[in-house]
This record gives structure tokens, sequence and C-alpha cells, in this order.
């Protein structure tokens, strides 16, 4: 029995470079509220962006990322943003620095909880219909964006590069891993050599169809400009509603048979690992259950899984189907019931 116990633990460090220890390494909130006014089609402009924050007459984000780490455990929030704000409309990679001000005083408040803080490019691969390097703005460009924000980030070790939400319908998706691999050499080569940069695929990055639709192979060849795949994560979404929109209250799935086993199995094949940026459900018994359910999963499965984000608060009215949006009450805050049921850390337990 004892040599058969090395020879499982041989097999196992060959199949795959990490070890799951039942605890996820992130769990966080999206702080929604500077994409408001992006489409699917990645149309957009500047002045519809809605900062969360007090200060620009949002919501209190900065209240609630304090509250989300304090009183839940979180420690990761995502802070979507339209391309169209951070240069104020132009296609190009400078910064607009009003707006670029603005957007940064809500990554500092994210810093200053001590959570991890993903730069989320909100545009679905496209600017104003056209997709990135397949029509529309040249990898050049988009490299050049990513330049610019790396080069602003780049000794804060706790941010981390989210090239870009949800691209879909690409004609081609390893034309499309090129474009990722610009934004990847141009994150590192601004000095942003460590932090951890989510790679997206196709089909509204689907956990679902991510190997199935082709996407992993694609991005599995992009790598920092060393060769090596270091802090290269796989970034992947999936509701638990009829039609994977995050559109509807009532949860039908904890998406194990048809998403996190099959995608947990490739990331171990293949020693990688994902983060589930996009999660969510209504505040329905349905969605206490298979939210549960889920979250449990990608805990076992802690050695490829690093967590999930919910989707969201920030600027989200409370009666938002999929709000995550705290109540503030003179300084006590009231989570949503379904983070309350399960997706707070405290309340779960699997965020050390
Ligand atoms: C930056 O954006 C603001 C709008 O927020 C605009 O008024 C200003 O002209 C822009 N600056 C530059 C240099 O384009
Ligand atoms: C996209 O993913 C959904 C499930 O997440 C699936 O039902 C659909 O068929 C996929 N579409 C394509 C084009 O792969």
């Amino acid at each position: 029995m004892k040599s058969f116990g090395i020879l499982s633990f041989l097999a196992a460090s060959v199949a795959s470079a990490y070890a799951a220890t039942g605890t996820l390494t992130f769990a966080g909130v999206n702080i929604a509220g500077f994409d408001f006014g992006m489409d699917t089609s990645g149309d957009d402009t500047a002045s519809s962006a809605y900062p969360p924050l007090t200060q620009y007459y949002g919501a209190d984000g900065a209240g609630q990322m304090t509250h989300f780490v304090n009183d839940d455990g979180y420690n990761i929030f995502r802070l979507p943003v339209a391309w169209q704000y951070l240069t104020n409309n132009e296609a190009t990679g400078t910064l607009n620095q009003t707006n670029f001000a603005e957007y940064d005083a809500l990554v500092q408040a994210c810093l200053e909880t001590g959570a991890s803080c993903i730069i989320d490019i909100h545009n679905y691969a496209r600017f104003n219909g056209e997709i990135i390097g397949q029509g529309g703005p040249t990898n050049e460009v988009f490299a050049d964006l990513w330049s610019s924000i790396a080069t602003y980030y780049a000794d804060e070790s706790k941010i981390v590069f989210g090239v870009m939400n949800e691209p879909h319908d690409l004609p081609s998706i390893t034309t499309w891993a090129g474009t990722v691999q610009a934004a990847v050499t141009a994150i590192r080569n601004a000095g942003a050599t460590s932090q951890y940069i989510l790679l997206p695929g196709d089909n509204y990055t689907s956990a679902e169809t991510f190997v199935s639709g082709g996407s992993a192979a694609a991005l599995a060849t992009v790598t920092n400009p060393d060769g090596s795949i270091t802090g290269l994560i796989m970034d992947v979404h999936k509701y638990l509603d009829s039609d994977n929109s995050g559109t509807n209250a009532e949860c039908v799935t904890n998406n194990i048979d048809d998403a996190w086993e099959p995608l947990a199995t490739w990331l171990r094949a293949n020693n990688r690992q994902a983060l589930n940026t996009e999660t969510g459900g209504g505040d329905v018994t349905s969605c206490n259950t298979y939210m549960c359910e889920q979250i449990a999963y990608q805990a076992q499965n802690s050695d490829v899984i690093l967590g999930y984000v919910g989707w969201a608060a920030g600027n989200f009215a409370t009666t938002y189907v999929l709000s995550e949006t705290p109540t503030d009450t003179d300084g006590t805050w009231t989570d949503t019931s379904l983070v309350a049921a399960c997706m707070a850390p405290s309340i779960n337990g699997y965020v050390a």
C-alpha cells in the first residue's frame, strides 16, 4: 500500500503542478459603474460612465469594498471600466488624465482595503462595434492602452490585469489569441512583471465552452516575453440561470457537469489555472442551493480554480435582479440574501 501511495503521489504530481487544498485563493465582487452605458457591441460614450464613488455622486463603492473585506472576508474586487471612458472616446492607448484620475480613485479605494483589484476593460473585444485586431482598432493600439495602464500600476503587486471582458462572436479565436498576446507583452514590458493577467476566450468567456469552443487551445499559446506562463490565468464567466445570461433571478444549475468539471479537467491536464470573474443569481432559494454547490465544487478544485467574483455591486440598485449591493444603514451594512447565504467567504469558509 505504501508504494501504491507513492505512485499515486507521483501520478498526481505529473497531472498537476498545483494542489487542491479546499481553500480558494480569491472571492470577490464586481464594483460596477465605470462600465455603465457599454453594450455587447462595444458601443459606449465616456459620459455614460457612472463612477461608484460618493465624490462623483455615485454609490459608496469604497464603503462597499471596506464592508465586503472587513465583515465578509472578501479579498478581490473587479472594477469594470469602458475603454471609451479611459481615453475620452478616442480609439487610442493614451489615457485621458481627467477620466483616468476618477477611475484610479476607485482602484486606490480598492487597494486601500488590502484586497486584490482587477482592472477590467469591459468592451466585449470591441470598440464601437468593431473587433480589436479583426477590423477594429489594431493590436498595437490595444497594446498601447495596456502599456499606459500597466506603466501606472507597475509597482502595485495586488493589481490584476483583466485584458478584456467577454469577447464574443469572434471571426477567429487564433487571431484573438494574438491580440491577447500583444496585451500581455505590453503589460510585462511596461514593468508589471509579477502580477496576474487574465486571459479571456470567446463566447462571453463562457466556462462551459472554454475547451469545446477552442478558446483553451488558442489561449494556451499566449506567453510572457520570457516564454513562461507564470501569472497567466484563464478568465471565465458562468451564470446559473436557464440561458447563462445572468438576467434571470431563478437559478437552474450548479454548472458542475457542464462547465466546471470539464474545465477543471483541462486546466489540470495542461497545468493551468482559471478565475471565475463573473457569476451570480437572484435573491431566491434556487440560487442559494445552486450557488452554494457551485462554490463548494470550485473549492474542491482549488488547485486549478482560483476563485469567484460575484456580479455585481457598485452602482447597481438593490432592486437589480443580480444585485449584490449591500445596504448602508447608519454605517451598518446589510448584504443581499444570496451573498449572506453562501457567497460571502465568512459564511462559506472557503477563503483563508
Ligand atoms: C479629457 O476628458 C475631459 C472630459 O472628462 C475633457 O473635457 C478633456 O478635454 C479631455 N482632455 C483631453 C486632453 O483630451
Ligand atoms: C456559448 O455558451 C453557451 C453556454 O455557456 C452555449 O449554450 C452556447 O451554445 C455557446 N455558443 C457558442 C457559439 O459556442
